[in-house]
């Protein structure tokens, strides 16, 4: 049972970009999948745009949705003068008139969706609001190749903040593998400050991914290991998925 709203991690979407942009191979990834398949591209859980903006840059038409109103807000100041969209909803309930030649979710966000109702009603708006033979894409950690056992306070990392503060990220995890799902607690300490998160996420395997993929009418083109391509083994700590609308 998830007490708190899972939306922890998004109160201060300035500091999120500071810890988490810069994944370039990744916004390479998701572009040249966009230029593969010509037409408008939405992203759900867009969060504050990291990709949502690059792909807008190198002329994609792109909307972005999310459920959090702090991300959209940053996301709608960094994207400034272009022509991107973003609208406030839920990925499991959204609704257009729209239909796009490409919806992908990135950020591990596909994870957000903790129960099989979720999973359902995400992987039902995303096929709704596909062209015929548009593109599904996302990535999720694979539970085979991460280390899901219980942990203490372990070390994770550090980056500089908005005050030039260097933010030292820890944290601890602990996993449901009745419901598969990991709950985090993310500590992260400037020296004056320490603040505390809790995050849950669903862990998929690859197996239960295909099946619910063909459910809804997805065929997977290509599962992949890394944002290089390298094709997804049983060990690869993520599995990006490229599927088509059936
Ligand atoms: C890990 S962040 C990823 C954000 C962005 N895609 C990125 O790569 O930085 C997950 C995002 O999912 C959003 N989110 C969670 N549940 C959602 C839902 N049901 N519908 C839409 N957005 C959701 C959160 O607000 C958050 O911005």
């Amino acid at each position: 049972m998830i007490e708190h709203s899972n939306l922890e991690e998004y109160l201060d979407p300035v500091n999120y970009d500071l810890e988490f942009d810069g994944e370039m191979d990744k916004y390479q990834f998701y572009l040249e999948l966009a230029r593969s398949s010509p037409g408008e591209v939405l992203e759900l859980a867009c969060g504050t745009g990291l990709t949502t903006i690059p792909l807008s840059k190198a002329g994609i038409t792109m909307t972005g949705v999310d459920i959090s109103s702090a991300m959209l807000a940053y996301a709608r100041l960094k994207a400034g003068g272009l022509t991107v969209t973003f609208m406030e909803g839920d990925a499991r309930t959204f609704e257009s008139d729209k239909r796009f030649s490409m919806i992908y979710l990135t950020g591990n966000a596909f994870q957000a969706f903790l129960s099989d109702q979720d999973q359902n009603d995400l992987l039902t708006t995303v096929h709704k609001h596909l062209q015929p033979h548009g593109i599904f894409a996302f990535e999720t950690r694979n539970p085979e190749g991460t280390d899901l056992s219980d942990q203490e306070e372990t070390e994770w990392g550090s980056f500089i903040d908005k005050d030039g503060k260097n933010v030292k990220v820890s944290g601890t995890q602990c996993y449901d593998a009745s419901q598969h799902i990991m709950h985090w607690v993310t500590m992260r300490d400037s020296g004056d400050k320490r603040t505390t998160s809790r995050i849950a996420c669903r862990f998929t395997d690859q197996a239960t991914l295909q099946s619910l993929l063909t459910r809804h009418g997805f065929r997977v083109e290509h599962q992949y290991a890394d944002w290089d391509k390298t094709p997804f083994s049983p060990s690869s700590s993520s599995i990006i998925s490229v599927c088509r609308k059936c």
